[in-house]
């Protein structure tokens, strides 16, 4: 049991000072190095995920504010048992249903939250492309991106980096499929950057219209295939990523319909036997079972990494803030 990580070689390895930005935003600023100082220290805090002893308080007297103006159940409940873990107060503040709704500017409701509660780090979701970078203009905190639109969500692509990476070992050189909607989405985008800057093949895989119109700022499609076919584009890979269609981003008749898409673009085990035979399947939740992915390839006692990845959450979590939270302590 290691109640002090900071007398073990692995956590003072890690090299903190080497990571240089004050906010996580987004995969695109970081370069393969950073990424993986934050995947180290992540993996470090899953070996000791379990030992319920294991409290390294280096956040203490910290507080950490999370900002959802969105839905989120695994995100928000993560970053909260991540600050918990390493021993900061959180506040969480559901903003669906806020001053906003009465007509209150952003930058009022984010001045007003700063000047009353002080907090060292903000983590945000938002359902406009931009709104992390504009809130963390106006305050003197780190802010971290819990998602925004359809523009990056780098802690769920960090997660997945991890859990592939604790899968197998490496992330250079594996086949990794991202299907489904990825015009709508900002877990494809940012997975997108961060696999490629890592130099992992990447073959996404979306019906025409789903399919973006370019790459995000900060991939390199040298290490992107497009396949409009899902046998095709899955065939051979190592990691099957399947995403749930944002309708909330997407224009009515984009889709035929749910049935006539998973006839298409649904993963199920005849589908899956393409890939390789020790392919693993993921998915950042929350599923859509029936319209991306059959419950028999969901619930997989093996192939699934599905419950692996919202497990992986807390430690990545915690590793973002160690890392971006350095200064006070
Ligand atoms: C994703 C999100 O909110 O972007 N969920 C998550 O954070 N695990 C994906 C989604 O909503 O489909």
């Amino acid at each position: 049991m290691i109640n002090n990580p900071k007398n073990t070689d692995s956590f003072k390895k890690v090299n903190r000072d080497a990571f240089t930005h004050k906010h996580l935003i987004g995969i695109e600023t970081l370069s393969p190095e950073e990424i993986n100082i934050i995947i180290d220290l992540a993996d470090y805090y899953a070996e000791r995920l379990d030992d319920r002893a294991f409290k390294p308080n280096i956040l203490k007297d910290q507080i950490v504010l999370t900002l959802f103006f969105e839905d989120s159940t695994r995100t928000r409940t993560s970053f909260e048992m991540a600050a918990k873990r390493l021993g900061a107060d959180v506040v969480n503040i559901d903003l669906r249903t806020s001053s906003l709704s009465k007509g209150e500017s952003l930058t009022d409701t984010i001045q007003t939250l700063h000047s009353m509660l002080r907090p060292d780090a903000i983590v945000v979701r938002h359902s406009e492309y931009g709104a992390p970078t504009f809130i963390s203009q106006i305050v003197d905190c780190p802010v971290i991106n819990a998602g925004d639109s359809w523009h990056e969500h780098p802690t769920q692509a960090i997660l997945d980096a991890l859990t592939i990476r604790r899968h197998f070992g490496e992330i250079k050189g594996k086949k990794i499929a991202i299907c489904g909607d990825i015009a709508h989405s900002r877990v494809a985008a940012s997975n997108m950057i961060l696999l490629t800057k890592l130099e992992a093949q990447v073959h996404v895989v979306a019906p025409p219209a789903l399919m973006p119109q370019k790459f995000p700022a900060g991939s390199n499609s040298a290490f992107i295939q497009t396949y409009e076919n899902l046998i095709e584009g899955i065939t051979d890979c190592d990691v099957v990523m399947m995403l749930r269609n944002q309708k909330e981003r997407m224009q009515a008749g984009l889709i035929e319909s749910e049935d006539a898409f998973f006839e298409e673009y649904g993963l199920t085990s005849e589908k899956l036997a393409y890939a390789k035979k020790d392919a693993v399947v993921m998915h950042p939740g929350p599923m859509n079972r029936g319209v991306e992915i059959a419950d028999e390839v969901a619930d997989h006692p093996t192939q699934s990494l599905i419950l692996e990845q919202v497990r992986n959450g807390v430690p990545t979590r915690m590793a973002v803030m160690d890392i971006l939270m350095k200064e006070n302590r």
